[in-house]
């Protein structure tokens, strides 16, 4: 009797671990009641006795890896029965249990389990596994499967796939890399930089091409990487075929699972996640326009707009809390990211000792904790109280690790501090097109300017140097020396005075926020108008949809700056638009800034030479091209528009042909 109570025991232990190795039943909290899946009544559940045949069962969207640590790293796949995604529009509300799974009430239940396997390898055709491992998936977690590979070697690149249990089913085989150790002296790393992604204004070319090109370590996403709208709303993708799922505002669970489904689906979406790690932050469109703690730019906490009536899918009423909550578990469900607090069902602010060369911070911005934003409506009032002391962009907690995460790094010895924001730091005199009234962007740091002084105040006093802010959110180029405006003197021709670098990314394909249409001259003149009204702004171009990489070295970063030609057509063709140096010490950008010269919008101090060579990613070459040729844009129908239909606008003032901007972003 005892033996056979061991042996049932050790059964159920197996079996136990088989679902608490899928890291998505554990987030984004399993120490909280409401939020996290009770694994028990999902094991209660399950017949076990009648599971899936494998060649039911299908890899949907590929295989993805993230968040590296010098041991180990998240590796994801989705392994479903079917190719929707689950239609259990559980959200939090009143009593009613999250995933009470005792009836169809709540969830549909599919009462058999996924087993899927999974190994890591150095080779590509997955000899001798050096990590392997097996988990479970069902309908509750959209059957997504996250798990963390350990026993890894530190900066090492590895092979991974995912196969169903006792079957030849197997997923595509992804490739991923381990951080280097904190200790490590590694000589170099790159990263590839992008925020940004909008599905229906067009392919997202630039995730492949660096994928194409293999140029880098790592990928950071800093948000966006989905936007909630319905096709029309914000982006026509009708004539491109990229009409976003399900096609209407989302704010079920089911909404957001499907957007995030739609998006991963994007064949450049797929290459990048196989090739590289992937760290990624949300910026507000994971959740909706201008989210901030409490409410975003059409649902707030305050008044009638807090429950909206989902009418166009599903017919829920959805409080924001509700919608807030459903996207951040479908992020946690669908991203290859840690959970790096269970207590903490919202936190995604995390850090990674990359060798002794860096500490990179990742940072929330937009949803943990941040004080009210522009909503459009209040934009007067934003202004008026934007250099309160008591706003916050991150909320006093995340506020306090991220200057005690500044100072460690500094001690620790890190010759670089690497900070990832979703919006842009530095300010931004817009007044082109916001006019002089309200001449900032204060849904950016230009509307907690106070936060953004008690970051400088802790650099400065600290003499915490070698800091690089990468950023967001606006869909235009910005390069920044960082400077403490009105306090700290700064010599905008030397650098003098500055304590740092600002490199903020234009978007994968989200529009130009001055008009979608606009050409090339009109852009240039925009960006010449803007280096000139912001002192410490050297380069600045609105022009080109893209991405950049840096590459971190002990003596320099160096950043490059990629155009892409084409959005309206899946093509792996990008420009050179312009190369930065920052030589560790100097805190400021090498003089002369991009060498003189750059490809498009406007250098201080420096000259724009329009190029004709474009990289063509796949193999290598540059061709000389001309780049009208593209479309770059209008549709192949040239009928599509800015996109901003429903879209409040911003009040706008005369510029150099510029329009008013849209102020989705
Ligand atoms: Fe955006």
């Amino acid at each position: 009797m005892k033996l056979q109570a061991a042996a049932v025991l050790s059964f159920a232990a197996a079996a136990s671990a088989k679902w608490t190795n899928n890291l998505n039943y554990r987030s984004p909290s399993e120490h909280h009641p409401f939020m996290g899946i009770a694994i028990h009544k999902v094991v209660r559940r399950t017949n076990y006795a009648t599971p899936f045949n494998a060649s039911q069962l299908n890899f949907t969207h590929g295989v993805a890896s993230g968040d590296p640590y010098e041991d180990s790293v998240i590796l994801w796949t989705r392994c479903s029965p079917v190719y929707d995604d689950d239609k259990s529009n559980i959200t939090v509300t009143g009593t009613v249990p999250l995933y009470s799974h005792e009836h169809n009430e709540y969830v549909s239940v599919s009462a058999a389990p996924v087993c899927v396997n999974w190994q890591v390898s150095t080779s590509p055709n997955m000899t001798t596994p050096v990590s392997q491992g097996t988990a479970y998936t069902s309908s509750d977690i959209d059957y997504t499967i996250k798990v963390e590979a350990t026993k890894l070697q530190p900066f090492t690149q590895y092979y991974y796939r995912f196969g169903v249990c006792n079957s030849t089913n197997y997923s595509p085989v992804g490739r991923t890399k381990t951080a280097p150790g904190p200790n490590d002296d590694t000589a170099a790393v790159s990263l590839a930089i992008y925020s940004c992604s909008n599905y229906n204004f067009g392919f997202f070319n630039a995730f492949g091409n660096a994928a194409r090109k293999n140029s880098v370590d790592y990928v950071l996403h800093l948000g966006d990487f989905i936007y909630e709208y319905a096709e029309g709303a914000y982006g026509w993708g009708w004539s491109l075929g990229r009409i976003p799922q399900p096609n209407a505002e989302i704010r079920t669970l089911y909404d957001y699972r499907k957007r995030h489904a739609t998006y991963r689906a994007d064949l450049d979406s797929i290459l990048s996640f196989q090739s590289f790690a992937w760290i990624p932050v949300w910026d507000d469109h994971e959740v909706g326009d201008n989210t901030y703690r409490d409410g975003m730019a059409d649902q707030n906490n305050t008044e009638d707009s807090f429950i909206q009536y989902d009418i166009e899918y599903g017919g829920e009423y959805v409080s924001f809390d509700q919608r807030k909550m459903n996207a951040v578990r479908a992020y946690f469900e669908w991203m290859p990211i840690r959970q790096v607090e269970m207590d903490d069902n919202l936190r995604i602010w995390r850090s990674f000792s990359i060798g002794t060369l860096f500490d990179l911070i990742m940072l929330d911005t937009r949803q943990y904790d941040r004080s009210i934003t522009d909503l459009y409506w209040n934009t007067d009032y934003i202004h008026q109280i934007s250099n309160d002391a008591g706003r916050s962009m991150m909320g006093s907690r995340q506020e306090n690790w991220f200057y005690n995460q500044l100072s460690a790094s500094q001690e620790r010895g890190a010759t670089w501090r690497l900070i990832g924001s979703q919006t842009v730091f530095s300010r931004q005199n817009e007044s082109i097109v916001y006019g002089n009234q309200d001449p900032l962007d204060y849904d950016a740091w230009d509307g907690y300017q106070a936060n953004r002084n008690r970051t400088f105040q802790h650099l400065y006093q600290n003499n915490i140097t070698n800091n690089i802010v990468m950023s967001g959110d606006s869909h235009m180029s910005w390069v920044s020396d960082l400077i403490w405006l009105d306090e700290h003197p700064y010599d905008e021709n030397t650098g003098a005075g500055s304590v740092g670098v600002e490199f903020a990314g234009s978007a994968v394909s989200s529009p130009c926020p001055y008009g979608q249409n606009i050409t090339q001259v009109s852009a240039n003149n925009a960006s010449n108008w803007l280096v000139h009204a912001n002192k410490e702004l050297q380069w600045q171009d609105v022009y080109y949809r893209g991405y950049y990489e840096l590459t971190i070295s002990k003596t320099q970063v160096n950043a490059r700056f990629y155009g892409i030609p084409s959005i309206v057509q899946r093509l792996p063709y990008e420009v050179s638009l312009a190369n930065f140096t920052v030589m560790a010490g100097a805190n400021a950008l090498q003089r002369p800034v991009a060498g003189g010269i750059v490809a498009s919008g406007a250098l201080k101090n420096g000259t724009t030479r329009m190029m004709n060579m474009t990289n063509n990613t796949l193999t290598g070459q540059y061709i000389v091209t001309d780049l009208q040729s593209f479309g770059y844009n209008q549709g192949p129908n040239g009928t599509r528009t800015n996109g901003t239909s429903g879209q409040p606008q911003q009040s706008s003032a005369s510029g150099p042909g510029v329009p008013a901007p849209t102020t989705t972003s």
